[in-house]
């Protein structure tokens, strides 16, 4: 009898995970945040702006950097801007899910195929920063980094 109760329990237990997992999996599915919007990730290549990743002046002290990342690479390799600007980065992933971490600051960010993720960063300091992908995207993630130069 106490056997059968155990039984039960656990079962309600494991059911009660499975609910809060599917829940959770839900919620974020539903709700991806407001600032990313939606491509077809097959067509980044013909897909304004990610037809010509690069980066652009686009004000004093100001760039805008269009970037594609694929396995296991990110697109513009060469990233070089003024010490003291302020870089807008506009970014979609042409397969799977990849990450874009600068070490030194505190950009961080998830990007992922089908959707365009968008994030600004001042660079005062000038250096080497080390860009790297922080989801493991496949045999080669480790291999996966890039700079951005701050002259
Ligand atoms: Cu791209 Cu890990």
């Amino acid at each position: 009898r106490f056997e059968k109760i155990w039984l039960i329990l656990s079962s309600a237990l494991i059911i009660g995970f499975m609910l809060v997992t599917g829940y959770q999996a839900f919620a974020l599915g539903m709700a991806p945040p407001s600032h990313q919007e939606i491509l077809d990730p097959q067509k980044v290549d013909e897909t304004a702006p990610f037809d010509n990743p690069g980066v652009k002046k686009i004000g004093e002290n100001e760039y805008e950097v269009v970037m594609t990342l694929q396995i296991f690479s990110f697109t513009p390799a060469e990233i070089e801007v003024p010490a003291g600007s302020t870089v807008h980065f506009i970014m979609t992933s042409k397969d799977v899910v990849h990450g874009f971490q600068v070490a030194g600051t505190n950009l961080n960010t998830m990007v992922m195929p089908g959707y365009i993720q968008k994030a600004t960063q001042k660079f005062d300091k000038p250096g080497e920063y080390l860009v790297l992908c922080n989801e493991y995207c496949g045999a080669g993630h480790q291999f996966m980094s890039t700079t951005i130069t701050v002259k």
